[in-house]
Parts: C-alpha cells; structure tokens; sequence
C-alpha cells in the first residue's frame, strides 16, 4: 500500500478546479486549516471572483492551465484534488469533446503529476455514474444504468473512465488515488446560469419570472450543502488508510422537484407561478446517496438543513444579480475546438 508523505509540517496541496463553485470552498478550507494551496483552472465555468479573495494570501498561487495539457508543478506537493470539470448539463454539452478529455487526459496528467510528486489523490467523480438508476438508494457497488452514446455520456462515462484510471494506478501502486462520487450539491458560489436545477429556480423566482420544472415534477433529488461536502472530501483525502472503493458524499434527504419549487416560494415570495417543459434526453428520475460507507469509514454525514441551505444560497443570489457592479458572468456558449491532441497520460 503507498504510504502518504505528509510529516506534520504544512501541506501544499493542488486544487484542479479550484476557481469553480465547491473547488473555491475547499481551497477556503484547505487556506484555515493552514496548508498551502496551488489553484490550477482554465476559467471554462469557474470564475475569477470565485478565488479574488485569495489573492493575496501568503498560501495561495493561482495558476491558469487547461489540465489537458501537462503539468509542470516544481513545488512538492502532498495532496491533489481534481474537481476540474465543467459540472451543470448545459457546460459540459457546450463542448462534449472537451469534456472527455478533461475527464480522461486531465485526470491522467494530474494522476501523474500526483505520481511523481507521491502525493494523495482524490478525483471528483459523481452520482452521474449511476445514471438513470434501477436501485434506490444508490451504494457503491451498484454498477449503474448510462447511455455509453447519449448527450450525457461525455460526462457520466468520462468520470467512469476517470475512476476506472485511479484505480488502474492505485492497483499498479502508482499513486495513492481515492474517489469520491458527489450528489447535487448546492450553495453560494454556483452560477446563476448554469442550468442546475436550484439555481434555475431561485434565480427565477428572485427574478419574479415563472419557475421551470422540466417533466412532471416527481422525479426526486438529494441537495448536500457545499460546506458538507467540502468537509466530506478531505475526510476521504486525510482517511488512512486508502478506502480502495469510491465513496458517496451526499445528503440522504429525497425531495422530489416539486417539492422544492414549494420551498422556494415559501422563501421567495412574489409572483411567480409553476410552468411545465418536457423533460430533457437521459435525465435520471430517482436519486438519493446510501451514505453507509462514508459514516462508516470517515465519520461523515451531513449536517445543514436543506431551508437553511436554500436561505444561504438566496441571499447570495440576490447579492450577486441585483447588486451593481457584482453581475455573474454568462455561461460560455461557443464551443471549443477538441483537443485529442493532449491524450499523453504520464508521458
Ligand atoms: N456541484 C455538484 O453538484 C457536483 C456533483 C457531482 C460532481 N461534481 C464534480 O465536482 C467538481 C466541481 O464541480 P463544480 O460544481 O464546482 O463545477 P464548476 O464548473 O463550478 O467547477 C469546475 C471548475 O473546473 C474548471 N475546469 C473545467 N475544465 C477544466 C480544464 N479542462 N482545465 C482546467 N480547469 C477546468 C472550471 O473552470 C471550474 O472552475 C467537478 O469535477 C464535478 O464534476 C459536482
């Protein structure tokens, strides 16, 4: 089994991703339990203003890459995170190529770079594995119902060959590689515009406009809070030893969407009414983590309510889209020429 490096001195740990919405939040958290972080983004969805708080720290280096390309850290670093990934339906379809390659040569080249480094490794996977699930809850072991050819497989089977290549380097003993498969998971920090289903509602009902619910309402959803998830991954980053199996990190409450809409309301309240849309290609009707192996290995379960949660999530919205001067960028429309040219894993 490889051993971690760390001897108790401070860390330096890389966050691939770390301008996005949760990879700002664990850099937030990796900066107050002391250790040095190396943010590495190509600003695709991520957004400066994300980290312009950090700048200026002492710990903190920002460098703008695509993880396509190699990476050259001369640094020693002890942990590497990899959450650099577009993540909401409409980004990561804005160029399905791209979002492949980030998910297998990306994760290749930080896979190596944590292999030279000997340096922990924990990929962000996600409950997309599952795709349109035939058990509820999902655990681990369940292997998942996924279009290998759908408008989603970019993205659910790009992560399911990102974690079939940590585990492929963690059976080689290569690199101490760990996974984690992420549930909806919401907060300030997301993009208004990103398509995802609570910042879809909350912007629309901010906004007094009508509230999309795409189908009929009853599929269902679990929302974990960021700052539960943000804590959930560096409890599977620090767990000693190495797990050896993925690990859902979510919030078991299932709510379905309609539900939530009625939440929203009671929060926001206005004008806005409900109006149906067909319900998009591939999008799952049922979700919801089996927790068991995350409380049972890393003492971790969620802990923020979703009305408190939603509350934070509100405010923030109406801080960023009705305050002058703070507007939140557009989401990136033009899709971006391929990049199979970057597919040097380890070279
Ligand atoms: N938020 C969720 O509900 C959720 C659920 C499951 C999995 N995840 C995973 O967690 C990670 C973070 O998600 P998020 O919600 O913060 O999304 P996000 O889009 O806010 O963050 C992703 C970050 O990665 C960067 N990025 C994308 N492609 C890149 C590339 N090729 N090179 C360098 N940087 C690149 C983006 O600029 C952005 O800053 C993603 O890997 C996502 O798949 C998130």
């Amino acid at each position: 089994m490889l051993q971690k490096v760390h001897d108790g001195k401070t860390r330096t740990v890389l966050v691939a991703g770390g301008a996005g919405f949760v990879g700002s939040h664990l850099c937030d958290a990796l900066l107050l339990r002391g250790d040095k972080v190396i943010c590495v983004d190509s600003f695709l969805t991520g957004s400066r203003a994300n980290v312009r708080p950090l700048e200026n720290h002492p710990k903190f280096r920002l460098v703008e890459q695509d993880v396509c390309h190699l990476l050259n850290i001369e640094e020693q670093v002890h942990q590497v995170y990899n959450l650099a990934c577009a993540a909401s339906p409409p980004s990561y379809q804005a160029d399905p190529v791209h979002t492949m390659m980030t998910c297998v040569a990306g994760t290749g080249n930080l896979l190596a770079l944590a292999e030279r480094h000997n340096a922990s490794f924990l990929q962000a996977s996600t409950s997309e594995v599952y795709g349109d699930p035939e058990e509820h809850p999902q655990r681990e072991d369940y292997r998942g119902n996924v279009s290998c050819t759908g408008p989603r497989a970019c993205y659910d089977e790009g992560k399911r060959a990102a974690e079939a290549l940590c585990f492929d380097m963690l059976r080689a003993g290569r690199t101490d590689a760990r996974v984690v498969r992420i549930f909806n998971t919401y907060g300030p920090r997301m993009q208004p515009n990103d398509g995802r289903i609570i910042s879809n509602l909350l912007v629309q009902a901010l906004s007094g406009d009508p509230l999309t619910i795409y189908g009929s309402g009853e599929q269902t959803r679990s929302f974990c809070f960021v700052t539960d998830l943000v804590a959930g991954l560096m409890a599977l980053m620090d767990v000693d030893p190495n797990p050896g199996a993925p690990v859902n990190i979510g919030n078991p409450g299932e709510f379905t969407i309609n539900e939530l809409a009625a939440m929203i309301l009671t929060m926001v309240p206005g004008r806005s009414e409900i109006v149906y849309r067909p319900l998009p290609k591939d999008d799952p009707q049922r979700r919801r983590p089996d927790i068991a192996r995350a409380k049972e290995l890393l003492d971790w379960e969620p802990k923020v309510p979703l009305s408190q949660g939603l509350q934070e999530t509100a405010d923030y919205f109406a801080s960023v889209l009705f305050e002058p001067g703070l507007r939140a960028r557009p989401s990136r429309e033009k899709p971006r020429p391929g990049l199979t040219g970057a597919l040097q894993i380890g070279a």
